[in-house]
C-alpha cells in the first residue's frame, strides 16, 4: 500500500493509475462502517484510494476537532489488511490555502437538521470533498447512508457542479446491539452505550409502526420521543428523501432521522423507509 503524504504525491500516483478509481474519503478512526465503504470500492474498482483527514472546516467553535481520536496505526493496518491501494494523509497546509474560493451549500437543505445545530458544518464538508474529487479524479466515490445529509448535499454538489465522479451510497453499519457504529462511539462509557441503544431502538419503533400502517409524521415522532425520552433529544425528523418536511410517510422516499446526546457524546442515526 502506498502512503501519500501529499497532494504532489497523490497527483503523480493517481497520474499512473489506467482504470477505475474507487475513493473513500474518511476523518479515521475507522471501524466496520469505514470498512464496509472499503471493501465495496475494492470488490468494484481496480484500484482504491482512501483518505484520512480531520477536516478543520467542518468542525464548529466547541466541537471536537482537537481531540478528535486519532488511530493512525490501526487505520494504517485496516486499510492495508483490507487491499487498499493507497492511503491519502495530507496535512491541513497541503489542503488549504490563505486565499480561496468558499463552497456554500444549499441553504435550504443545509440549515435544517444537522445544519441548524451546526451551522456552517456542511460548507466545510462540501469544501472538502471537492478538493478531494478534484485531487483523486474517482471513478466512484463512496459514502455512508449513516450521515445522509450529508450524502444529499455531496449528490447535489456533483450533480451541479459537473463532477465527474459517481456517487455511491452504501448502508448503515450497526453493532449486534444495533447502534449505529461511528468514530465517536469512542467517547461513550458503557452505560453511556447502554442508553444509546434507544436511538435505534427508537428507529425500530418507528418501523413497527409503519408496518401497521401508522404513516402519520407526528404521530410516530410522538411514539419515539418515549423511549428517547432519557437522551437529551436534537432532534427527531422525518422528512422525504429531498430533506422536505413531510406530514404524511411515502414509504420508499422518506427518511426517519434523530439526533440526541448521551452525557456529551452528540450521536445521530437515521431510517430510510
Ligand atoms: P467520517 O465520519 O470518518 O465518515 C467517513 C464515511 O464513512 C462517511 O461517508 C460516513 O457516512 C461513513 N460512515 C460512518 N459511519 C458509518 C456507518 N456506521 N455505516 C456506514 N457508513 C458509515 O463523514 C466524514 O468522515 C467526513 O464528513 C468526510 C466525508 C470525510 C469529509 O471530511
Amino acid at each position: 500500500m502506498k502512503i501519500l503524504q501529499t497532494t504532489e504525491e497523490l497527483i503523480n500516483y493517481r497520474k499512473t493509475l489506467k482504470q477505475d478509481t474507487g475513493f473513500v474519503p474518511t476523518m479515521g478512526a475507522l471501524h466496520q462502517g469505514h470498512i464496509s465503504l472499503i471493501k465495496t470500492s475494492i470488490s468494484n474498482n481496480q484500484n482504491t484510494i482512501v483518505s484520512i483527514f480531520v477536516n478543520p472546516t467542518q468542525f464548529l467553535e466547541g466541537e471536537d476537532f482537537t481531540t478528535y481520536p486519532n488511530r493512525y496505526q490501526a487505520d494504517l493496518k485496516i486499510c492495508e489488511l483490507a487491499g487498499v491501494d493507497a492511503l491519502f494523509i495530507p496535512n491541513i497546509d497541503d489542503i488549504y490555502f490563505k486565499n480561496e474560493p468558499s463552497i456554500i451549500a444549499p441553504m435550504k437543505q443545509s440549515y435544517i437538521l444537522e445544519g441548524e445545530r451546526r451551522p456552517k458544518h456542511f460548507d466545510g464538508v462540501l469544501q472538502v470533498v471537492l478538493k478531494l474529487l478534484n485531487l483523486t479524479k474517482a471513478t466512484n466515490a463512496y459514502f455512508g447512508k449513516k450521515d445522509a445529509q450529508q450524502l444529499f448535499l455531496i449528490q447535489n454538489m456533483v450533480k451541479t457542479l459537473f463532477i465527474d465522479t459517481n456517487i455511491v451510497p452504501c448502508e448503515i453499519i450497526r453493532d449486534e446491539n444495533g447502534l449505529a457504529l461511528s468514530s465517536r462511539n469512542t467517547y461513550l462509557s458503557d452505560a453511556e452505550k447502554q442508553k444509546a441503544l434507544n436511538i435505534s431502538k427508537s428507529l425500530k419503533i418507528a418501523s413497527k409502526e409503519m408496518i401497521k400502517g401508522e404513516l402519520n409524521v407526528e404521530v410516530i415522532k410522538e411514539k419515539m420521543s418515549e423511549i428517547l425520552s432519557e437522551l437529551q433529544i436534537e432532534y427527531i425528523e422525518i422528512t422525504n428523501r429531498k430533506f422536505e418536511k413531510i406530514e404524511k410517510i411515502i414509504l420508499k422516499d422518506s427518511i426517519v432521522l434523530v439526533a440526541a446526546k448521551v452525557g456529551t457524546t452528540r450521536l445521530i442515526d437515521n431510517m430510510w423507509v
